[in-house]
């Protein structure tokens, strides 16, 4: 095997994807919650993804990514037995679960796949686990079968009703709550928006609120400011600091807008690799 090879690639939906790479060194000390960054080639940019999961044993970490833009593009393009260029990890903090019995996680979106190792990891730990998964319609649904093996329970909902219950991830972590509901904490994961109303109604009831939060990164090690964002007033660097904060003294209006600074060179960028895809494969 080579270093940071592809064993293996499993398309999840129509823009998610599940590989799993040999990276032994970074499989070694991986835990639940932390990332890595990845170049695709030497002329890549860096890009951060959770692990979502890893096997010491074996060398390997899991990820799942969404092909969202430029580099997930290109990550399209490998197969089996391609490699990455570099991936460094594991970085950031892993998921706190010390003292914990029983917790919501909550996961909308792509978001789910960064949910999937946090909910797993704490049921693992022997933390009592309701998974909330939450997507806009059916056919983005993903991860509902390893959801529902490594957690307690699993809700899967859909904005529109067109699979499973139809609401949306803060009305039913509501009606959760209505029924009775005790958790020691909710982790939040997902779009800001969703992460912030959460965080509001967890709030209200009175639980302490995690968010897993993702702004722009570069070193990934603290160095470069990219990922600040304010938590309770202070600077805080996402890669090290976090990725998960208390999602109550986030000031998630900031955490949009700088989210959206690169909008436009990012959307040039992904014109760019659609007009080159034509047939074009990059890693043999
Ligand atoms: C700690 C962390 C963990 C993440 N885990 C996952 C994951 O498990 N699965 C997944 O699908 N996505 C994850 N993301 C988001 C992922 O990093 C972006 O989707 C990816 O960088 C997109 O790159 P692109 O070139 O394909 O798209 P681009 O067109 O360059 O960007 C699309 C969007 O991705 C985000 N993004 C782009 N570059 C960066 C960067 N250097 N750092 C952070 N965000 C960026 C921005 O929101 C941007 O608007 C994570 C982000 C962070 C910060
Ligand atoms: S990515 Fe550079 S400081 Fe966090």
């Amino acid at each position: 095997m080579k270093m940071y090879e592809i064993l293996s690639k499993r398309k999840l939906n129509h823009d998610i994807t599940w590989l799993v790479i040999y990276a032994p060194m970074v499989a070694r000390k991986a835990k639940p919650g932390q990332f890595i960054i990845l170049l695709t080639d030497e002329y890549g940019e860096r890009i951060p993804l959770t692990m979502a999961g890893h096997n010491s044993e074996e060398g390997t970490i899991d990820l799942i990514y969404a092909t969202v833009g430029r580099t997930t593009m290109l990550m399209d393009q490998m197969g089996e037995g391609d490699t990455f260029f570099s991936i460094v990890g594991p970085l950031g903090k892993p998921t706190h679960m010390e003292g914990l019995k029983r917790v919501c996680v909550v996961g909308g979106g792509t978001g789910n796949a960064l949910a999937y190792p946090i909910a797993a990891g704490m049921h693992n730990h022997g933390i009592q686990v309701d998974m909330i998964s939450g997507f806009k319609n059916k056919d983005l649904v993903i991860l509902e079968e390893e959801f529902t093996a490594n957690t307690d329970r699993t809700f899967v909902v859909t904005d529109d009703g067109s699979y499973k219950e139809k609401a949306f991830t803060t009305d039913k972590l509501k009606s959760l709550l209505a029924e009775g509901n005790e958790y020691d904490e909710i982790i939040a994961v997902g779009p800001p928006i969703m992460m912030k109303l959460i965080c509001q109604i967890a709030q209200e009831a009175g639980i302490p609120c995690v968010a897993s939060l993702t702004a722009y990164m570069i070193d990934g090690t603290g160095m470069c400011g990219g990922c600040r964002a304010s938590i309770g007033g202070e600077d805080k660097f996402v890669c090290v600091d976090g990725p998960e904060f208390d999602g109550t003294l986030v000031d998630w209006d900031e955490l949009i807008q700088r989210n959206s600074y690169y909008r436009e060179q990012e959307a040039h960028d992904r014109e760019h690799v659609c007009r080159l895809t034509g047939g074009v494969r990059y890693y043999d």
